[in-house]
């Protein structure tokens, strides 16, 4: 995750530019850079570490211009230099980018056969060529960046400015947040209101797709079709911008849609995805190879994506996997040997029952890894090594991008363990890590569905219960999707393995119960199709979440979906936590309900 800043001032900006990157080195400070227009011509300054550095540089060879773009790195792609520190530039175009470009690869060979040379390692400067390309053959800037945004896969914000153009900026948003202000005569543009709250509370978000062309007197903005369209200006509260919902009604909605970044930035954390393998940001204490058993422990919806790493750890890794609730763990006396794992899931890094199994864990002499979204918490404390899951601050008291973040610490050290034990090849190693680079980017595509699931839900808030089913992983993830609708909208739901309807739930069915199948297209998907023909037998009220035309194939022609993006299935857990939390959170809305406050709930649960 970086920050990314533009300006179009009334005077030199670059200390400007400096002080509203102080505000988003919370995002990033591997590098930090700016570029401005020094009489006419593009301009950049950068340095290595924090922002310090590139002050200290600032005041040997300062910088003029009145326009300017300003970035901090979180690196992804390529170690942190000043080489690889945005902005990235050509002779036409300067350009700053927070997110992944998933397909840099194929465009950065399609552009060296075009005989494109290149300075960094980064995935960026893709973007800033192929804008070069579409102006050399004749596009205006704002066109050529309509053409290259089109080629562009993932989720992401980009600023640019260009040669000879003192009164141009443009920005573009794809999962990623960017918002822009107004000012006397200036404009702003930054990775979140808080950077622009220096200059101005008069605010405007880009929607996902949408990109923006500024000039000194106002902003166009168009979608991702390119249509003119219209965002409605709004008033910020400078002070409240750290906890600030931006332009949505509830904390749960906007962590919702914060996914594809605070996912992306957690698994660049862990992979190295320049060369497309897994890259731990520490040393583990222990052997992945000489360990015997894994024991997880958690609480809630941590504890279902530890049971969700269940079957990756088994299935990657070919490592045992034994997993309960902790307030179970932690009093079952289960012997634990000497020498092997356990792996405790907790936001908080607080809840009392997770604390007290780690803490028996360690007596039996286990080591401990802990996956905390609270660094400074007890549970990290306490931990041989924390992995960290960079969700940022989770307001809403029903969980959601930290599940989504601890899913894909979880996945990376998945894969690392199935390394270390030569149960996965290099190979399989760089195709897995490339299916979770698409993660973020899918995440983004699945929450277009959100107008659709609003319709939804508005069906679903009448229903007293509900079925959610799946099979492999989509179990855990049925469970959590009944977890999430009974903590806010207080409807009694429950998640079953869908082999195990005929076990007891298919007593239940009748036309007012819903039933919602999670069905991605994976090794499971044939036997899930199956029991969504019991359920349709029955006159259930079939809800389908699986790749387009699910429904179709399952011969199923009354059932309602959610079309969910192709992909390879083995994270789909991660992308389709998307609908469910969406199906979950308009129903409560519809109902009126406390979204981010639940009756009885607490964030953070300190007691047994
Ligand atoms: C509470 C929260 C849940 C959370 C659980 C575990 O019940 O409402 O959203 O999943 O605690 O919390 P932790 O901080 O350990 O992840």
């Amino acid at each position: 995750m970086c920050g990314i800043v533009g300006i179009l001032g009334n005077g030199p900006v670059a200390s400007q530019v400096v002080d509203s990157l102080k505000r988003l080195e919370y995002r990033g400070y591997d590098s930090a850079g700016i570029a401005t227009l020094e009489g006419g011509h593009l301009t950049r300054r950068r340095a290595e570490g924090k922002l310090r550095n590139l002050q200290a540089r600032l005041a040997e060879e300062p910088l003029q211009g009145h326009i300017g773009i300003g970035h901090t790195r979180w690196a992804t792609h390529g170690r942190p230099s000043e080489y690889n520190a945005h902005p990235h530039a050509t002779d036409r175009v300067a350009v700053v980018h927070n997110g992944i470009i998933e397909n840099f690869r194929s465009l950065r060979e399609e552009l060296m056969g075009q005989g494109v040379n290149f300075q960094s390692d980064t995935d960026t400067e893709v973007v800033a060529h192929l804008v070069t390309r579409e102006m050399r053959r004749g596009l205006a800037p704002r066109d050529a960046v309509a053409a290259a945004l089109k080629c562009l896969h993932g989720a992401f914000a980009l600023g640019f400015i260009f040669e000879g153009e003192e009164n141009l900026l443009i920005g573009a948003r794809r999962g990623a947040p960017l918002a822009i202000g107004y000012g006397e005569g200036e404009m702003y543009l930054g990775s979140d209101a808080l950077a622009l709250a220096p200059f101005t509370d008069t605010i405007a978000y880009l929607e996902d797709g949408d990109w923006v062309v500024m000039t000194r007197t106002g902003a166009t903005f168009y979608d991702e079709n390119d249509r003119e369209v219209v965002r409605q200006r709004q008033k910020t509260q400078a002070g409240a911008f750290l906890v600030d919902k931006g332009n949505h009604r509830h904390f749960m909605a906007k962590e919702i849609h914060e996914q594809p970044e605070v996912i992306g930035r957690t698994l660049a954390h862990y992979l190295d995805m320049s060369a497309g393998k897994v890259s731990l940001p520490f040393d583990l204490p222990f052997d992945f190879k000489a360990i015997r058993k894994l024991s997880i422990s958690a609480c809630g919806t941590a504890f279902l994506a530890g049971l969700t790493a269940k079957y990756w750890f088994e299935r990657l890794a070919r490592l045992p996997v034994e997993i309960d609730v902790a307030s179970e763990f932690r009093y079952r006396e289960m012997p634990l040997d000497a020498g092997d794992l356990t792996m405790v899931i907790s936001q908080s890094g607080e809840t009392a029952d997770t604390l007290a199994s780690l803490r028996y864990a360690k007596d039996c002499g286990q080591k401990i890894l802990s996956v905390v979204n609270v660094p400074t918490s007890t549970i990290a404390r306490e931990s041989d090594v924390v992995a960290l899951t960079l969700a940022g601050p989770e307001i809403g008291v029903a969980s959601t991008k930290a599940f989504t973040c601890q899913l894909s610490v979880l996945a990376a050290l998945a894969i690392a363990a199935g390394v270390a034990r030569g149960t996965i090849s290099a190979e399989q190693e760089q195709a897995l890590v490339s299916e979770l680079m698409h993660v973020p980017g899918l995440v983004a595509e699945a929450l277009k569905h959100e107008h659709d699931i609003e319709g939804i839900a508005k069906e679903l808030s009448k229903a007293k219960d509900v079925l959610y089913l799946g099979r492999g992983t989509s179990y855990p993830l049925a469970l959590e999707g009944a977890l999430k609708l009974k903590e806010i909208s207080y409807i009694h739901a429950e998640g079953y393995a869908a082999g195990e309807l005929k076990h007891g739930p298919i007593a239940l069915i009748e036309e007012t119960l819903p039933v919602i199948v999670i069905a991605p297209r994976d090794h499971w998907f044939e036997k899930t199709v199956s029991n969504v023909q019991e359920v349709a037998a029955r006159g259930g009220q079939l809800l389908m979440i699986g790749p387009a035309g699910i429904a179709h194939e399952a011969g199923i022609h009354n059932a309602q979906s959610i079309v969910m993006p192709d992909m390879a299935p083995t994270f789909s857990a991660i992308v389709y936590s998307a609908p469910i939390q969406l199906l979950a959170y308009y129903t409560a809305m519809v109902m009126g309900k406390d979204v981010d406050q639940p009756r009885n709930l607490a964030k953070s649960v300190t007691v047994e």
